[in-house]
C-alpha cells in the first residue's frame, strides 16, 4: 500500500478505543519518513500514510542512504550500533523479535529507531501516545523497552455456544470476535482492528480459544487449524502471535489412542507429530495453554503422573519452533465436602507445584493466578509466585471482570494490579529495593530477583497473562470505562512500574481527545478508586465470594457456603473469617516466606483488609482502624453505594461531552452499579446484623 491509497483507520460500527483517528492528529500533520523494510514497517508505513493523508502532512518511505533533512518524524529501523537521530536513513531488514526502540528528539525532529521492526512498531505507538507532547520540549535520548517478551491475553472464547458458559465464558461484551456458534468468522476486519489497538498498548500474544477446551475447540489444533491460520495472518501484521488452548486427553479424543499418559511413547509421538501440523502451517505459532487436572478438565493425575510429567512431554514436542508451554497452576479438588474442615482450597496450587520446582522444563511457564483462589477483588498474593524460583512463573490477572461487576461496573483495575506487581514476598514493609516486587519475579528483571532463601531465579522469567475483557460490543467491552483495564494491562506489562492513574489519564487523552478537561477529571472521579469502592460495597476484609453461584453477579452471601467448591466464610453468631494460621488452622499462612507468613500468622500484624482470609474472628473483633469488624462492615457498605451515588453525580456533569452513544451506554452501566451496590449494601449488612445481633452504631437502615 502506499500514499496515495490509505486503508481508513476507523470502522464506524465499532468504537475505536484508545486509536481514534484524531489521536493520530500530531503525527499526520507532519512531515514524516518511514525507512525499513518487514512486515511490520510495512504496517508502521500504512499507519502513517494513513495519517498524514488525513491531516495534511507528508509521508514518504525511502530507501537506505535517502536523506531526510526536512522530516519531523522519522521512524526507521537501524543497525544497533548507529548514533542517535538519522540524516539519512540507514534501513536494514530486520524483521525479529526485538521489541525496543530508541527515540530521540533534536530541535523538534523526532527519530524513532528500531534494530527489528517490532521495535518499529512500538515506537510508532508511542508517538502516537505522546502526541504533540512527542515534538514539543527538550531534546531526549531514551531507550525503551518492554520489561518482559511475554505479554499474553487469553480469550475464554468458545467455538461452540456453550449450553451454560455461552460464546464466552466469563464474557460481557457480547458474543466473540473470533467465533460465532461453531465458526470463525469468514469477515475477521473486527479481528484486524482488536490486534491493532492491543499493539498500541503492547500485547504481543493472544490465545484464541477458552482454556476449558470441549470437543469443538479441541479441533482447532487438528482438521480446524486452517481457521487458526487464517486468524494468525491477521494478528502477525501487528506482530502479535497466536496460542491455541489444548485439551491433555486431545491423543484420545482427536487421535483414537486409548490414553493420555504423558509417559507413554504413542502419546508423546502424537504430540510431536501434532505440533509439527502446527509450526508447519503457522511458522511463528506461540505455544499452547493447559488447563490440567482443574475443575474436570483432563490432565496427568489420570495416570499417576506429575504436572511436570504433563508439562515436559508437551514442552518437548514444542521445543524444535521455540514453542512454549504455559501451564496453569489452578489446580484444586472442586468437588470438596464443605464438612471437611482440614482441606483448604487456597492451598492447593503451593502444594501441588511447590514439589516440582526446578522439575519443569525450559519452555515451560507456570502460570499462576495472583491470589489462591480466584480473582477475587481482594485475595493474599499466591505463595506460589514465591516459590518456584527454578521455574518460569507467569503471574496471571483477569481483565474480565467475572468477580469485581462484569463489567456493568465502573471497576478500574490498575490500582489492584499495581499493588499486585509492587508486592515484596520478602519484606513485608514494602520498601523500595529491598527485596523483588513480583514484576520482578515474572519478568526476572534486574539482579534484585534472588530469591534470600535459594539463590538466583531462573531466567528468563514467565511474564504476563490475562483473560481478555474483549468482545464483539460496540465498545469492545461493554462499559465503554472497562477499555481503560485492557489499555492499562497492556501498558503495565510494557512496563509494570508505571502509575496506574498516569495510565488511566493517558488513556482518557487518546480515548476522549479533544474533551474539555473536566472530562478527564470526572473520569479520574469515577474510576480512580473504583477498585477500592467495588470492594465496599461487597464481601469484607478479604473473605471472597459471596456471590450468587454459577454466574457469580450480585451478592448471595451463603451462596456457595455448602458447595463442593471450596469457597468458604463459616460465619456463625459470633463471628466470621477462614482460620488459615499455623497454629490453629489450615497451614496456609505458612506458605509464605518468612516475613509474611508471620505477619499473616497474628490477627494483630495481618493486614485489615485481609484478616477474614486469614483469620476467623468475632464480630467485635477491634481493626487496625479502631473499628469493630461488623461496624467496619455496615461503614464501608453504607459508603461504597455512597462514592456510587458520588460517581454518577461526577459523570453526569461531564457526559454531554462525549458521545451520545458513550454517553448513554456508561450512563446506563452507572444506574446498574447503583442498584446493584445497594442490593450487596443492604443483603450483606442485614446479614450481618442477623447473624451478630449486633445494631449499627449510626443507627442507618439495615433490613
Ligand atoms: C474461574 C471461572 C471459570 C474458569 C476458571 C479458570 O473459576 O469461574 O469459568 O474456567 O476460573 O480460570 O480456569
Amino acid at each position: 500500500m502506499t500514499a496515495d491509497s490509505p486503508r481508513p483507520i476507523t470502522d464506524h460500527t465499532s468504537h475505536p478505543a484508545w486509536l481514534p483517528d484524531d489521536a493520530f492528529a500530531a503525527i499526520g500533520s507532519r512531515r514524516v519518513v518511514v525507512a525499513g523494510d518487514g512486515a511490520l514497517a510495512g504496517t508502521v508505513a500504512e499507519e502513517v500514510a494513513a495519517a498524514t493523508s488525513r491531516f495534511g502532512g507528508a509521508f514518504s518511505r525511502l530507501e537506505v542512504g535517502d536523506g531526510v533533512a526536512d522530516a519531523e518524524l522519522v521512524l526507521t529501523l537501524t543497525p544497533p550500533d548507529a548514533g542517535g537521530g538519522a540524516s539519512a536513513v540507514a534501513a536494514v531488514d530486520a524483521p525479529g523479535t526485538d521489541e525496543s526502540f530508541r527515540l530521540t528528539r533534536e530541535a523538534g525532529a523526532v527519530v524513532v529507531q528500531a534494530a527489528c521492526d517490532a521495535g518499529l512498531l512500538h515506537g510508532l505507538f508511542h508517538v502516537v501516545r505522546l502526541g504533540e507532547a512527542a515534538f514539543d520540549g527538550p531534546d531526549v535520548d531514551e531507550t525503551h523497552a518492554p520489561a518482559t517478551d511475554l505479554r499474553m491475553l487469553d480469550h475464554w472464547d468458545n467455538v461452540d455456544v456453550h449450553p451454560v458458559m455461552g460464546q464466552v465464558e466469563r464474557g460481557y461484551s457480547g458474543g466473540s470476535i473470533f467465533y460465532d456458534n461453531g465458526f470463525v468468522h469468514a469477515d475477521l476486519s473486527r479481528v484486524e482492528r482488536y490486534a491493532r489497538l492491543l499493539a498500541a498498548v503492547g500485547i504481543n500474544r493472544v490465545a484464541i480459544n477458552n482454556v476449558n477446551v470441549h470437543a469443538r475447540e479441541a479441533r482447532l489444533l487438528t482438521e480446524d487449524l486452517g481457521d487458526v491460520v487464517r486468524v494468525a495472518a491477521v494478528f502477525r501484521r501487528w506482530g502479535i502471535r497466536v496460542h491455541l488452548s489444548v485439551s491433555f486427553a486431545s491423543p484420545i479424543t482427536l487421535g483414537g489412542l486409548p490414553t493420555s499418559d504423558p509417559l507413554d511413547q504413542g502419546v508423546a509421538h502424537w504430540w510431536v507429530r501434532a505440533a509439527a501440523r502446527v509450526w508447519d502451517a503457522i511458522p511463528d505459532f506461540g505455544g499452547f495453554v493447559v488447563k490440567a487436572d482443574s475443575e474436570g478438565q483432563p490432565g496427568p493425575f489420570a495416570y499417576g503422573r506429575t504436572h511436570a510429567d504433563g508439562a515436559n512431554m508437551l514442552a518437548a514436542a514444542v521445543e524444535p519452533y521455540d514453542g512454549l508451554i504455559h501451564w496453569r497452576a489452578f489446580v484444586y479438588d472442586h468437588r470438596q465436602d464443605w464438612r471437611d474442615r482440614s482441606t483448604d482450597r487456597a492451598r492447593a496450587a503451593y502444594d501441588h507445584f511447590h514439589p516440582l520446582d526446578g522439575a519443569f522444563s525450559d519452555n515451560v511457564v507456570l502460570q499462576v493466578k495472583y491470589g489462591p483462589l480466584d480473582f477475587q477483588v481482594r485475595e493474599p498474593l499466591s505463595p506460589v509466585l514465591a516459590a518456584m524460583p527454578h521455574t518460569r512463573v507467569a503471574l496471571e490477572l483477569q481483565i474480565t471482570q467475572e468477580y469485581t461487576g462484569q463489567q456493568r461496573h465502573a471497576v478500574y483495575l490498575g490500582p489492584q494490579w499495581s499493588q499486585i506487581l509492587g508486592f515484596r514476598f520478602w519484606d513485608p514493609a514494602g520498601r523500595e529495593g529491598g527485596s523483588p516486587t513480583v514484576a520482578d519475579l515474572a519478568t526476572g528483571r534486574a539482579k534484585a530477583v534472588e530469591d534470600p532463601g535459594t539463590g538466583t531465579w531462573r531466567k528468563p522469567a514467565g511474564g504476563f497473562a490475562a483473560v481478555s475483557n474483549v468482545g464483539d460490543d460496540e465498545f469492545w467491552t461493554g462499559h465503554p470505562f472497562a477499555q481503560a483495564n485492557l489499555y492499562a494491562y497492556g501498558r503495565l506489562c510494557w512496563d509494570p512500574t508505571l502509575d496506574p492513574a498516569a495510565v488511566l489519564d493517558e488513556w482518557a487523552g487518546l480515548t476522549f481527545p479533544g474533551a474539555p478537561d473536566a472530562v478527564r477529571q470526572a473520569l479520574h472521579a469515577v474510576l480512580d478508586r473504583s477498585w477500592e469502592t467495588y470492594e465496599q460495597y461487597t464481601a469484607p476484609l478479604g473473605v471472597g465470594f459471596m456471590v450468587r453461584p454459577g454466574h457469580h453477579y450480585g451478592p448471595d452471601v451463603d451462596g456457595y457456603e455448602y458447595t463442593p467448591w471450596g469457597t468458604y466464610h463459616f460465619a456463625d453468631r459470633d463471628g466470621i473469617g477462614v482460620d488459615r494460621t499455623v497454629r490453629t488452622g489450615t497451614g496456609y499462612a505458612g506458605q509464605y516466606p518468612g516475613p509474611w507468613s508471620a505477619a499473616f500468622e497474628s490477627p494483630s500484624t495481618c493486614p485489615d483488609e485481609l484478616l477474614l482470609f486469614f483469620h476467623h474472628v468475632p464480630y467485635t473483633h477491634v481493626l487496625h482502624s479502631g473499628k469493630t469488624v461488623v461496624q467496619h462492615v455496615y461503614d464501608t457498605h453504607f459508603e461504597g453505594v455512597a462514592r456510587v451515588e458520588a460517581m454518577i453525580e461526577a459523570w453526569s456533569a461531564v457526559s454531554g461531552h462525549v458521545e451520545p452513544r458513550v454517553s448513554e451506554r456508561v450512563s446506563e452501566r452507572l444506574a446498574e452499579q447503583l442498584r446493584s451496590a445497594t442490593e450487596w449494601r443492604d443483603q450483606v449488612n442485614t446479614y450481618f446484623l442477623r447473624k451478630s445481633g449486633i445494631p449499627d452504631e449510626r443507627g442507618r437502615t439495615i433490613f
